[in-house]
Formats: C-alpha cells, sequence, structure tokens
C-alpha cells in the first residue's frame, strides 16, 4: 500500500456514542463506547429526545478520547466517516453535525457512511483473509435483513422482516419476562438455565419469499403462553420461555440464511447487528456451516452491537471509492442500504 489512510469515525444512530479511529480499514487504532443502557433502562427502551441530550453532552469528549487512545491528532487525520441514517434522526444529527464542523475545521473530506453498511464491515476487522462476495445476515435492534455482498459498497437485499426484527422481538420478550431492557444478553445469559425443547413456539414461513423474516407472531405465541399460564394459575419457569422462544428465533435465522447461501451459491456467510452476539446463533452457525462446508465470519460482540469502529471500516471502503459528502450532509432516519442520499 503507498499511502496509510486513515480515518475519524462517529457514530450516534441509536443509544450508543462511539468514536475511533482505523487505519486503512481494518485496522483499529481506538475504538470508544459510551453505552445510555442504563439511562433508557428506567423507561424499558430508548427514548428519542433523552438519547439525543445526552449524544450532544459526550460526543466531543469521545470524539478526544479516540483520539488520544489513538496517540494521534485531527491533522493526521486522512478523513471522517459518520453515520448518517438509518436510525433516530435526533441521534443521528448529533453525529452528523460534530462531524460537518471537525471536517470544516480540520479541512478534512466527510464521508456518510450507511449503518448497516457499518454492522456489516464490522466483519473485516478480525478476519483480515474477508473478501466479497458473501451473504450477510444482519439482525439487530432495528433490522433483520439477508444481504448479498457483492463488492465493497455493492449489496443487494433479499430478505427482511416482515414486522419485529430479531433484536425487538428478544426486547418484547425480554420485557414479558420481567428481565428488562434491552432483553438480548439477557436472554441469552438465562436461556443457558432454561431447556430450549420445553415449549413449541412457532418458526413462521414467510409464503413469497424464502428469505424474508416474521418475529411478531412468535413475540404473540410467548405473550399468549405467559397469559395462559398465568389463567391457570400455573408457574412458569423464565429460563424456560427465554431458551424455547431464542431456538426459535435462532432456527429461523439459520435456515433461512443457511438456504440463501446455498441458493445462490456462495462459500461466506457472515452475521452482524446486535443479536449476532447471541451465544446460542453463533454455534448453531458455527456447526450448520462446518457441515454444510461453508466458511463462517462473525465479529467479536463489542463490534457486533453499535460501535464507531464498524463506521471507520465501512468508510474506508467508501473513501476508496471515491465517496465524499458535502457539508449539506444531512441525516436519514430511513435510508436505503446501497443507496446515498
Ligand atoms: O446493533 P445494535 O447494537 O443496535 C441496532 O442497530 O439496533 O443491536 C441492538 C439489539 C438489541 O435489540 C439487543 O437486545 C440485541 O441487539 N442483542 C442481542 C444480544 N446482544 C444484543 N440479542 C440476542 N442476544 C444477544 N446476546
Ligand atoms: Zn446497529
Amino acid at each position: 500500500m503507498d499511502k496509510d489512510i486513515v480515518l475519524l469515525a462517529v457514530e450516534s444512530s441509536c443509544d450508543e456514542t462511539a468514536a475511533a479511529v482505523v487505519r486503512n480499514g481494518r485496522e483499529v487504532l481506538s475504538n470508544v463506547i459510551s453505552s445510555q443502557i442504563d439511562l433508557h433502562t428506567l423507561y424499558g427502551g430508548v427514548v428519542p429526545e433523552i438519547a439525543s441530550r445526552k449524544h450532544i453532552e459526550k460526543i466531543n469528549q469521545i470524539i478526544r478520547e479516540a483520539l488520544q487512545k489513538a496517540g494521534m491528532t485531527l491533522k493526521e487525520m486522512n478523513g471522517i466517516a459518520v453515520t448518517y441514517g438509518p436510525g433516530l434522526v435526533g441521534p443521528l444529527l448529533v453525529g452528523v453535525s460534530a462531524a460537518k464542523a471537525i471536517s470544516f475545521a480540520a479541512n478534512i473530506p466527510l464521508i456518510g457512511v450507511h449503518h448497516i453498511e457499518g454492522h456489516i464491515s464490522a466483519n473485516y476487522i478480525e478476519n483480515k483473509e474477508l473478501k466479497p462476495p458473501f451473504v450477510c445476515l444482519v439482525a439487530s435492534g432495528g433490522h433483520s435483513h439477508l444481504v448479498l455482498v457483492k463488492d465493497y459498497g455493492e449489496y443487494e437485499i433479499i430478505g427482511r422482516t416482515r414486522d419485529d426484527a430479531a433484536g425487538e422481538a428478544f426486547d418484547k420478550v425480554a420485557r414479558a419476562i420481567g428481565l428488562g431492557y434491552p432483553g438480548g444478553p439477557k436472554i441469552d445469559k438465562l436461556s443457558k438455565e432454561g431447556n430450549p425443547e420445553a415449549i413449541h413456539f412457532p418458526r413462521a414461513k414467510v409464503e413469497e419469499n424464502a428469505y424474508d423474516f416474521s418475529f411478531s407472531g412468535l413475540k404473540s405465541a410467548v405473550l399468549n403462553y405467559l397469559n395462559a399460564c398465568q389463567m391457570k394459575g400455573e408457574e412458569i419457569c423464565k429460563a424456560d420461555v427465554a431458551a424455547s422462544f431464542q431456538q426459535a428465533v435462532v432456527e429461523v435465522l439459520v435456515e433461512h440464511s443457511i438456504h440463501a447461501v446455498k441458493q445462490y451459491g456462495y462459500d461466506k456467510f457472515a452475521i452482524a447487528g446486535g443479536v449476532a452476539s447471541n451465544s446460542s446463533l453463533r454455534a448453531a452457525f458455527e456447526e450448520r456451516c462446518r457441515a454444510e462446508g461453508i466458511r463462517f465470519y462473525y465479529p467479536s460482540p463489542i463490534l457486533c452491537t453499535d460501535n464507531a469502529a464498524m463506521i471507520g471500516t465501512a468508510g474506508y471502503y467508501e473513501y476508496l471509492r471515491g465517496v465524499r459528502s458535502g457539508l449539506d450532509l444531512n441525516a436519514v432516519p430511513n435510508l436505503k442500504l446501497g443507496e446515498r442520499a
């Protein structure tokens, strides 16, 4: 490589204020994340207005810390990458405004990054040999997408959720059994003490598209089960409910994904997003991919949930493709993958 490209990256699309410094797309020099989870736990979910205000309080400090930990200054940055969608508009605007101000003041290029492209790109950080094409399952609090990663920056979504995202289902079921927010990690932990075969919850198929997902029926089935137990005065084994629910989600995610990898003739598969840190999901994919002769990639849990290192990685490949955003870059809450606004 002729010259190193070092990017400062900023992420603030939901409830994590994050900044990172990434060299040549795959070398993370710093990755600072300030989570607001404790604040939102009080309300059982993310409160957008509170999230925006907290991002404003934190963002400068987090960016400074990211530069300090990398041992670098703003002058040494070749650009600044920032998530501009999809996400919550207020939180997104905080990151976008900060990045625009830095781009202008330091006279460095601005690169607007798609949040989901960031999640997918998290796989490049620890898997240095991974290159497109591959199939990626993105499962987070807001998204459940099956994506063909045809090349860097070139995506085709072949499956998506018709209703709730996988992480959303985890959060809602966790709330129903009194585990609190965020539900994913709590269900993951409690499931280890439960029997995944104890209760049979439905595995939804979407008629028109074998790669689409639907989780609202499963969520309702869990709620109905809890109500029925309550009416009959039966005691609920939370660990069994958690494990059986988790098993139903994992089975559907694995079946749809492996079907897609085989049908499209790919030999590499990756997972991304908060739900990708689920231990049972990782184990199920590991086993299935080994049996099918598919190479399986996944990021460390800290790179699965929202962070800025993944934005620095995605930003690097956009930078190489010549993508530069203007100072009129705006937050786009419903930005589509593969589209630029
Ligand atoms: O990617 P992410 O941090 O934010 C979004 O872009 O949405 O994902 C957060 C989601 C939450 O719904 C959370 O419950 C879920 O990921 N999650 C998990 C686990 N860790 C986080 N779901 C299942 N198992 C986990 N271990
Ligand atoms: Zn995310």
